[in-house]
């Protein structure tokens, strides 16, 4: 059986792109990361890629006239690449329809929230101010809207009365670098299912 192929786009430090790489590794899983899109030179997540020997596609949004024009580029790095999932891991922008027709159900997005609560940026700081009591992680298939798609998992973070922000975004992430690369190994074994707007997963027993 031929290795499942994955692109991961990240904007940031790679926290997530890092715990992702180390599960494939350490697992010894069939799941190759072949490739990272990054849309800010000089971000940390760039280096990372480099010391794993992982090629890179970075550019920069402003030196092309429309989203179109780059994600179309994108569009054939991937192509020549045969990658079967793009994992946002970070990406801090919103996708237009050349990558989501192409890549529907082939393209999945974590978000620090449980959505539909908290969409957008700053997704931590916004569920700590609002004060709710209970905040968490999603991952969801990407559609053209912002954190609208699909939901694929989602696991509850407690905001205990004396957590800081910086201790809620550490919880935050250690469920991230958790249930990320768990639900990519689930996808790369045919082990998620979509149908409308409901995803079913059959974990292994
Ligand atoms: C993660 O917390 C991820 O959930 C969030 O950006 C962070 C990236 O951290 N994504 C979004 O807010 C998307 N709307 P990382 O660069 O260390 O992986």
């Amino acid at each position: 059986m031929s290795s499942f192929r994955i692109a991961v786009f990240a904007s940031g430090s790679g926290s997530n792109f890092q715990a992702i790489l180390d599960h494939v590794n350490q697992q010894k899983l069939d799941i190759h990361i072949e490739l990272l899109v990054c849309d800010r030179p000089g971000a940390k997540v760039i280096e990372r890629a480099e010391k794993a020997g992982i090629p890179v596609f970075v550019f920069r949004p402003k030196d092309y006239i429309s989203r179109e024009m780059y994600e179309q580029e994108i569009v054939n790095e991937l192509q020549k690449k045969q990658i079967d999932l793009i994992v946002l891991a970070g990406y801090m922008r919103l996708v237009t329809d050349t990558l989501v027709k192409p890549y529907y159900g082939k393209m999945i997005n974590i978000h620090p929230s449980l959505l539909p609560a908290f969409t957008g940026l700053d997704a931590i700081g916004q569920a700590y101010k609002y004060g709710v009591k209970v905040t968490g992680v999603t991952v969801h298939f990407v559609d053209n809207g912002m954190d609208t798609g699909p939901i694929i998992k989602q696991e509850p973070v407690d905001i205990h009365e004396k957590d800081t922000i910086e201790e809620l975004e550490q919880n935050i992430h250690k469920v991230e670098h958790l249930i990320y690369p768990e639900v990519i190994e689930l996808i790369a074994e045919g082990r998620v299912r979509l149908e409308g707007r409901r995803v079913s997963l059959y974990p292994k027993k």
